[in-house]
């Protein structure tokens, strides 16, 4: 068992790709407060996305440091990966938006795959090509047995395409099919990091997890998008029938995943992580209009409408094209290999994500600019 394990040292160099969005700024907390003796380097571009605000409670933490540049320029890459004696890559930085990617692929192929190559070669360059250069242990090219080095790749379960209401989760065997061009750009930098370890030997795991939800996460997507709606008495913009089904994991639980995957995961392998928690778009907004007609009771602005519950701003709107059905993972591998097991219930993550955005809605001001109204009216303006 485990033969192709990593062998990262106690103190590791890592750097987090798209730090500052959502994930990426949830995974730097969660490894500062574990292993505050770590050094990490975040890379971000500060797209739309990500904000430095989601890394204001590390900023001064003496292992940390922003790099605001490009996953793209690759002399920034070598030079950081050189500089800072990298021995681990967490790569989250993408275009993560579906509907963006309905509007405009071409950042997604840009940011997603092209600039998912760029790290790659760079980490070729410094890791495999000439060692040295960080200071640490060459992993056995073409079939490393174990390194000191890891490429570890944040990917989705959108890769796997639709499942019918009856069929079995996503395995890591499943066969690719992604239906957007996000999920397509997705699949496609999977396959590049897939390629590096056969070809050069990179020593590389994958991830592939199911929607996240929790703190910092961006306006533009379901959740906080409900709550924000809710709090200001807008309607809330459900696609179709809203009988689409996501399972749906809290943001720290991905994370730890993360973390066992870096230290026990197999090199070579990929392994999906799920909340075990297949919800309807209906039930996902009911949760949200039940936690906040608790918490906070509908403002006066919005008492035309016929009952007192946030649930009654529901609106059907046209559907998201080729919107994938259900998504469900198996995460059967990581469990049994790795041992992992989520935390929190969906009860308790959503009510820890609300009450996150009733405190902080300073933040929410911040992220909404004029580019985020912009993209709502684009995007909502053909209402079905
Ligand atoms: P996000 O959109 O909130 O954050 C992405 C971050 O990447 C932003 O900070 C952005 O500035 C940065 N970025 C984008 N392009 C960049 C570039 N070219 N160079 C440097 N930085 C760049 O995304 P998220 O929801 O946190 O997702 C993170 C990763 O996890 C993505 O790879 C996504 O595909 C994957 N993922 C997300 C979910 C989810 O539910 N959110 C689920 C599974 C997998
Ligand atoms: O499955 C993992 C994926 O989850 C990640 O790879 C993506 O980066 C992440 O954005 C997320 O994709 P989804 O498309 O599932 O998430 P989103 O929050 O956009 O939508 C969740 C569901 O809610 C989906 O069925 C579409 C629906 N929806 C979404 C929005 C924004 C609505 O009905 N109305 C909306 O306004």
């Amino acid at each position: 068992m485990n033969t192709q394990s990593s062998d990262l040292s106690p103190h590791n160099s890592l750097l987090i790709t798209g730090g500052a969005g959502f994930i990426g700024a949830n995974f730097v907390h969660y490894w500062i407060k574990n292993y505050p003796d770590d050094r990490i380097v975040v890379l971000d571009a500060l797209t739309y996305a990500g904000s430095k605000a989601n890394l204001a409670p590390v900023e001064s933490h003496p292992g940390f440091r922003f790099v605001h540049g490009d996953i793209r320029d690759y002399d920034l890459v070598v030079n950081l990966l050189g500089d800072e004696h990298i021995d681990t890559i967490v790569h989250f930085a993408a275009e993560s938006h579906v509907d963006r990617s309905i509007h405009g692929p071409d950042a997604f192929v840009d940011s997603n795959i092209i600039g998912t190559h760029t790290l790659l070669k760079a980490a070729k360059t410094l890791w495999l090509d000439s060692p040295s250069s960080t200071s640490r242990t060459k992993s056995s090219a073409l079939s490393p047995q174990s390194s000191s080095y890891r490429f570890h790749h944040i990917s989705t379960d959108e890769v796997y395409g639709s499942l019918g209401l009856n069929d079995p989760g996503f395995s890591e065997t499943t066969a690719y099919a992604p239906n957007s061009p996000y999920a397509a750009s997705k699949a496609g930098s999977d396959f590049l990091v897939r390629a590096y370890y056969k070809t050069y030997g990179l020593p590389m795991t994958i991830s592939n997890c199911s929607n996240n939800y929790g703190p910092y996460q961006h306006p533009e997507k379901l959740i906080p998008l409900l709550i924000l709606n809710c709090l200001e008495g807008k309607p809330l913009p459900i696609y179709g029938d809203g009988l689409n089904i996501r399972d749906w994991l809290y943001v720290e639980d991905h994370c730890q995943g993360i973390d066992m995957i870096l230290k026990k995961g197999r090199l070579g392998e990929t392994y999906n992580v799920g909340g075990n928690c297949e919800k309807t778009n209906l039930e996902v907004v009911n949760t949200v209009c039940a936690i906040l007609d608790k918490l906070k009771s509908l403002s006066p602005q919005s008492s035309a409408l016929s009952t007192q519950s946030y649930s009654s701003l529901l609106t059907h709107i046209k559907d998201r094209p080729g919107h994938d059905r259900r998504y469900a993972i198996d995460a059967s591998k990581i469990t049994s290999e790795l041992d992992y097991a989520p935390q929190e219930s969906f009860e308790t993550g959503m009510r820890k994500t609300v009450e996150w955005y009733l405190d902080n809605l300073d933040w929410c001001k911040n992220v909404i600019g004029e580019e985020y109204n912009k993209w709502i009216e684009q995007n909502y303006t053909q209402a079905g």
